[in-house]
């Protein structure tokens, strides 16, 4: 098992390219499902969760390609020869149901184990099964997995979700393109993901107004055909790689991020004191001399403060000036980072939902454990400002979501490398 050990104190100065979205590459992949005819992903990112999605084409009879070092996908579902998404696959990887709702609508039958995914609460798939359920579809939870039917296949109808969901927003968008009639989404989720994948839907024959608000229309059709689409660039890795200047000092641009994809986030950034400029090319942050100023975050569906980037955000604030308050609103258990910041000296109180951290001057490093994706990078974030060495152990929940993290920041000067267990 390798880890990835950090000296911190380096200024950062240079360029990070952003890649392509793991949460929307792991939503547009199983569109495949949808059509006979090949579907090419470009500006696909290259991760272990993107393998792991691969593998559950295959499992179903679709076959994926991957070309140019995994930069380019092409899935080809000539059929679905096997229907269901096997317990061992699933477990590794909550957007594993996305499967479902694709399979359903094209062949009117699907068994998919529930899903598991990274430890951060319950997180339960009753919204996705429900707006099945609206769609026509005879649901059955036996042995750990949902048994879903609609032998004369899906019908339109209105969804009412009763809390906002990236998942179930995707899975209802994916099987009303193929259900007869007309689909209302109501309080559809709002996230860059949907709206990329209703583009790459349109692209394949689709009919879908409204993405990006929260009502989406679906007319179905009869079927869906072949498509390029490019995946729109990860705002995650870019809102992650942003707090890399913030918290070394330094400046960095961000090469093919925008803005607008973090833009609740990146006002905290700037109410924290970082600059933060749009370029021709991308995002430029930079923290020269100056402080980190205190600041409350609460994270929110889209257009609020991402959750997943709620972690990276704590190692920021564990250096400000004064007391913040972090409440977590998407996921119960999502500050499993916050006892490791502390093995770095951070102060930070946690009760129930909301995190106080009191400002330290100085974080040093420590061998330290990461717990999911994101806390991992937070770890990793603190200690480029730690003094000292900071170890972070069990990085495989990096790799599930960071392209050659270490490349990219040690390309900017940072001291970061990857060790494996036996040389540790
Ligand atoms: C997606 C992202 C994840 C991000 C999350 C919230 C992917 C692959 N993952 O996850 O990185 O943290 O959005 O932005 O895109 N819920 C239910 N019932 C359901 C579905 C969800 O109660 O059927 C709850 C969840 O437990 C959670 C909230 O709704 O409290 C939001 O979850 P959701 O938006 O569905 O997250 P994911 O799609 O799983």
């Amino acid at each position: 098992m390798d880890s990835i050990l950090v000296r911190g104190g380096q200024r950062l100065t240079g360029r990070i390219p952003i890649s392509g979205a793991k949460n929307a590459c792991l939503a547009l992949m199983p569109a495949a499902l949808l059509t006979e005819e090949p579907l090419t992903l470009t500006n696909a990112p290259r991760l272990s969760d993107i393998r792991t999605m691969a593998q559950l084409l295959e499992s179903l009879g679709c076959e994926v390609a991957s070309l140019q070092a995994g930069r380019v996908l092409v899935m080809g579902a000539e059929g679905i020869s096997n229907h269901v998404a096997d317990y061992d696959i699933v477990r590794k990887m909550r957007a594993s149901i996305l499967v479902l709702g694709p399979m359903l609508a094209r062949d009117g039958h699907a068994v998919v184990s529930l899903p598991g995914g990274c430890a951060i609460g319950a997180r339960p798939v009753d919204l996705h099964l429900m707006g099945l359920e609206r769609l026509g579809a005879t649901l059955d939870l036996r042995d750990g997995y949902v048994h879903a039917s609609a032998p004369n296949g899906l019908r339109g109808g209105l969804v009412e979700f009763p809390m906002v969901s990236v998942g179930a927003t995707e899975n209802l968008l994916m099987a009303a393109t193929l259900a007869k009639g007309t689909t209302v989404l109501r309080n559809a989720a709002r996230e860059p993901e949907i709206a990329d994948l209703a583009r790459c839907l349109r692209a394949m024959g689709a009919q879908i107004e409204g993405e990006g608000t929260e009502t989406i229309e679906i007319e179905g059709v009869d079927r869906l055909h072949g498509a390029t689409h490019p995946v729109v660039a990860d705002r995650i890795e870019l809102g992650t790689y942003m707090l890399a200047p913030a918290l070394a000092g330094g400046e960095v641009e961000m090469v093919g991020g925008r803005r607008e994809l973090v833009a609740a986030f990146a006002d905290k950034l700037e109410a924290a004191g970082i600059e933060v400029e749009d370029t021709a090319d991308g995002v430029k942050v930079s923290r020269q001399n100056g402080g980190i100023a205190a600041v409350d975050v609460e994270t929110a569906p889209f257009p609020g403060f991402p959750t997943d980037l709620q972690a990276q955000m704590m190692a920021l604030l564990t250096l400000a000036d004064g007391v913040s308050r972090l409440e977590e609103r998407i996921f119960e258990n999502r500050f499993m980072h916050a006892p490791e910041l502390i093995r770095m000296g951070a102060h930070i109180e946690v009760h129930g939902g909301v995190a106080t951290v009191t400002g330290v001057e100085r974080l040093r490093g420590a061998p330290v454990m990461a717990t999911d994706l994101r806390a991992s990078v937070s770890l990793i974030l603190a200690g480029l400002a730690a003094e000292g060495e900071t170890r972070v152990a069990r990085v495989y929940h990096l790799d599930r979501g960071y392209e050659r993290l270490e490349d990219k920041l040690s390309a900017c000067g940072a001291q970061i490398e990857r060790v494996s267990e036996r040389a540790a």
